[in-house]
């Protein structure tokens, strides 16, 4: 896939997460086979108004192939917030949040609201295009809910301001994360522009991924919740996409080896306190479906240094 000037092989995205998709977690997506990551959502106020927390939220590698993604529904918010993330941290994209399907969000008329409002979600993207020099991607979901119109809309509008690429979740904002993605509106956003379509929803392996691409023509797909803690889905999907043979799950020390490094990397960046808490829900699915997962998990969430988690993942080696 392509966007604009910037190449992205194999087709392969890591989804942004709040509370996941740090920069500890970017590098590990990058590291075994994503080659695209986008940074968890960041206020455009947050940016505007100078909030130290936000700017945290942005830190990031030298040459790290990133899109910050942005959250806002004042076009020259969202246009300033931009510029100012393009001079400051030098991403090379920018993404606007047209999904985010979370109360506190919609009810600023922020993320899945924009759904709503079709011709804003426009406007956003032409005066956030004509402030910075890098592309400017959206991400979106199917619809506001089933009585709404879908998502057709808003993709025109926003294609015609200058879209660099769309990424469609196949549900609706009132499905927040339940029930089955429709793969159906992929399709139908990809028959319907001319940029790039990244396509998104309830891929769980190389196979889901493979049938993504076969149903909806989509040009990269994106992943996000069914690789936490499991990075080795980018590597089967990334080996999958180059036509390589498959490698065996992770042994449970090579799980334990990769958290711990994981683990690490984020504690070199935020601190003990900061690091362990804010992984905790990763560190838990990395050893999802061990025998004891529960007991362990509960370990874990109670573990507040890193001599403590260690002494708990002693128990499992
Ligand atoms: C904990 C969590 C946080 C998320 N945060 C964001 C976000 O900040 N921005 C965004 O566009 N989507 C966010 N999403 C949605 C994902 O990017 C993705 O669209 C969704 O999880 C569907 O993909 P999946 O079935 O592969 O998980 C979040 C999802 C989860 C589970």
């Amino acid at each position: 896939m392509r966007i604009n000037n910037i190449l992205i092989v194999p087709p392969l995205v890591a989804a942004p997460m709040a509370g996941i998709t740090d920069q500890a977690n970017r590098l590990i997506a990058r590291e075994f086979g994503a080659a695209w990551v986008i940074s968890e959502m960041i206020s455009c106020k947050g940016i505007i108004y100078d909030q130290a927390k936000t700017w945290e939220l942005l830190a990031m590698e030298a040459n790290e192939p990133l899109a910050v993604q942005l959250f806002g529904s004042v076009p020259a918010e969202v246009a300033e917030a931009a510029a100012m993330v393009a001079e400051k941290i030098k991403p090379l994209a920018i993404d606007i949040n047209m999904g985010c399907p979370t109360p506190k969000i919609v009810k600023g008329g922020d993320g899945a609201a924009l759904l709503l409002n079709p011709k804003l979600a426009g406007e956003i993207v032409r005066r956030t295009v004509a402030m910075v020099n890098i592309p400017v991607t959206v991400k979106t979901r199917k619809a506001w809910d089933a009585n709404s119109p879908d998502c057709l809309g808003l993709v025109r509008e926003v294609e015609a301001a200058g879209a660099a690429a769309i990424t469609i979740h196949g549900r609706t904002r009132d499905q927040f994360y339940s029930g089955k993605a429709d793969w159906g509106i992929i399709r139908a956003v990809k028959a319907t522009v001319s940029v790039p379509v990244i396509g998104n929803g309830d891929v769980t392996s190389a196979a889901e991924a493979k049938r993504m691409f076969e149903d909806t023509g989509c040009d990269a797909v994106m992943v996000g919740r069914a690789a936490i803690g499991n990075p080795w889905l980018y590597r089967d999907i990334a080996r999958s996409l180059q036509g390589l043979a498959p490698l065996l799950p992770p042994s449970l020390a090579e799980r334990l080896a990769v958290a711990r490094r994981h683990l690490a990397m984020a504690i070199e960046r935020k601190g003990e306190y900061r690091g362990i808490r804010e992984m905790r829900l990763q560190l838990a699915w990395y050893l999802k479906g061990l025998p004891r997962a529960a007991r362990i998990r509960d370990a874990i969430n109670k573990a507040d240094s890193l001599e403590a988690i260690e002494q708990v993942w002693a128990t499992i080696e």
